[in-house]
């Protein structure tokens, strides 16, 4: 059958650039663009609403949390709602960030993001972050995108993006925070045989998203 509707899948390890890259190359081309990580996040978030203490969750309780959300699509991207209210900056706090990697290794829960976000990619062009996406969720996307970047370097990002003044030893603690979460999702982070493998060390924002965005008129054209 043929899909009516185009797929870049930009995939990676923490930080490396995924989201906020997948938004702006949506942007640039007219798509829509889907974070799965932004549901694995909003499961943990709906999680630690109902328990504190992530020992004590199983794969039946987090989906049963997680049954209250759901993906809204706005004018450039799709974004989760749980309960009906956005929880963008709850999502992206350091308690969702420490335990969404065990959330993640559960199977159920894996298959629930992948089907909310299939759906959401029935209806319009979209471009997907995540893990997996060119591996398990569109292993026939258009366009296969696999991220990555020297540890140090992503963790100098992600304290940028927080904006707050930051040290040395600050810089020292988010990598080994982001080489830990490397770890634990070592298992759904490999790059699918056809993806281009970009390492965005040395390039700027701007320089990723022209690479992608000339790399998916090359193969649409
Ligand atoms: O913060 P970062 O950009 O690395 O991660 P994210 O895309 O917000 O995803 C948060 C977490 O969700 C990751 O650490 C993974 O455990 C999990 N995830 C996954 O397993 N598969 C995906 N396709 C997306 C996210």
């Amino acid at each position: 059958m043929i899909r009516p509707t185009s797929v870049i899948a930009i995939d990676g390890p923490a930080a490396s650039g995924k989201s906020s890259t997948a938004q702006l190359v949506a942007e640039k081309l007219g798509f829509l663009h889907i974070d799965s990580g932004s549901l694995y996040r909003a499961a943990t978030a709906a999680m630690l609403r109902a328990e504190k203490d992530a020992s004590k969750w199983t794969e039946a309780a987090v989906l049963n949390a997680a049954r209250p959300v759901e993906l809204r699509a706005a004018r450039t991207s799709f974004y989760p709602l749980l309960d009906g209210r956005a929880i963008e900056e709850e999502i992206r706090g350091p308690d969702v960030t420490r335990n969404v990697s065990r959330v993640a290794q559960m199977p159920r829960v894996r298959t629930w993001v992948n089907d909310k976000v299939r759906d959401a990619a029935r209806s319009s062009d979209v471009v997907v972050d995540g893990r997996d996406m060119g591996t398990v969720v569109f292993p026939d996307a258009d366009l296969k995108i696999f991220l990555v970047a020297d540890s140090r370097e992503r963790a100098a990002r992600r304290l940028r993006q927080r904006g707050t003044p930051t040290s040395e030893q600050m810089l020292d603690d988010e990598t080994i925070r982001i080489n830990e979460r490397d770890a634990r999702d070592a298992r759904q982070t490999v790059p699918a045989a056809d993806a281009v493998v970009i390492d965005t060390t040395g390039l700027t924002q701007q320089d990723q998203v022209e690479q992608i965005v000339s790399l998916s008129k090359t193969r649409s054209g």
